[in-house]
């Protein structure tokens, strides 16, 4: 019997160099092999070459991401586990490298769930819809507007996350969680100039050394600021976690507030919100949400 020449096949997956390149430089950051659509979406977001090569701009902006993912899968998990299709609000989104690699690696495979990017600038929201339509990421969209203003259907976020929203911005991400009852926020503060700027018109205090000189008003304000989150939280009903979220090699902002709602209030915490405030004698505007 003569052989049959086998029929054409398209090359698969693993013959495509740009996803054999891509794998060998994702190798130690990729939480296992890269798939090809991943290394379709990652090309897209020109976090790789057209080759498949790293690219060095956005090196640094994956390594956050892909920590950050790590860090919040367990919150995940346990959200996609509840089985109530799970509403991620991601604020501030900029150019969503979060939320597509979160959508990529967690809420697409689950098949439940979905992702809405947020964020003022329309150009970038109406490039982000493309890709995502591009990628066939049906559970995840765009809304173009201010943190302050967004309300999501239904008013419903279970889970809001915000990464580097400049200034009060992440404020707004905290009234947001608020006003939506989001069972988790994950947050990672910008710059932050409200609370130095205040300071420099405060009344003299016993502890107004701290914050004399420009610099160490810049950043205890800073600091203060993500204190002052931290007790907000805490007083209307989180756990809250502070920690690291990656190496300071790969950015300076590096602080993740992470907070899970167990309850309705604590007392406690906001008494320990109203001394803190009551030392510092300024009054952030983040403060109204506790009126
Ligand atoms: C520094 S970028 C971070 C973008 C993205 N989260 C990331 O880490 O790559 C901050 C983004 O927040 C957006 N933004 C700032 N203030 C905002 C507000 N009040 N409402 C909505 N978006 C805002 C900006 O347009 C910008 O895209």
């Amino acid at each position: 019997m003569s052989q049959q020449p086998s029929p054409k096949r398209p090359p698969s997956s693993r013959e495509r160099p740009d996803v054999i390149a891509a794998r060998k430089v994702l190798a130690e950051m990729w939480p296992g092999p890269a798939r090809a659509s991943s290394v379709t979406l990652l090309k897209a977001l020109h976090v790789l070459t057209r080759e498949g090569g790293l690219n060095l701009d956005t090196r640094r902006k994956l390594k956050q991401v892909l920590h950050l993912v790590q860090l919040l899968r367990p919150s995940l998990d346990a959200l996609l586990a509840e089985g109530t299709d799970p509403v991620i609000a991601d604020l501030g989104t900029g150019k969503s490298y979060l939320g597509f690699i979160l959508y990529d690696l967690v809420v697409g495979p689950a098949g439940l769930g979905s992702i809405v990017g947020v964020d003022v600038r329309a150009e970038l929201v109406e490039r982000s819809q493309a890709l995502a339509r591009d990628c066939g990421f049906e559970r995840m969209s765009f809304v173009a507007g201010g943190i302050a203003d967004t309300v999501l259907p239904n008013g419903r976020a279970d889970m809001v996350t915000a990464l580097h929203a400049c200034d009060t911005a992440t404020d707004d991400a905290i009234r947001f969680a608020l006003r939506h009852e989001a069972k988790v926020v994950a947050l990672i503060p910008c710059c932050q100039a409200e609370v130095a700027a205040l300071l420099e018109q405060a009344k003299p205090s016993p502890i107004d050394q701290l914050w004399r000189h420009p610099l160490h008003r810049r950043e205890f304000g800073a600091h203060a600021t993500n204190v002052l989150r931290g007790l907000v939280l805490e007083a209307r009903g989180y756990k809250v976690r502070v920690t690291e979220f990656t190496g300071l090699e790969h950015t300076l902002k590096n602080e993740l507030i992470l907070a899970t709602r167990h309850q309705q209030s604590n007392p406690l915490a906001r008494r320990k919100l109203d001394q803190f405030v009551e030392q510092l004698g300024v009054r952030p505007g983040l403060l109204d949400v506790m009126d």
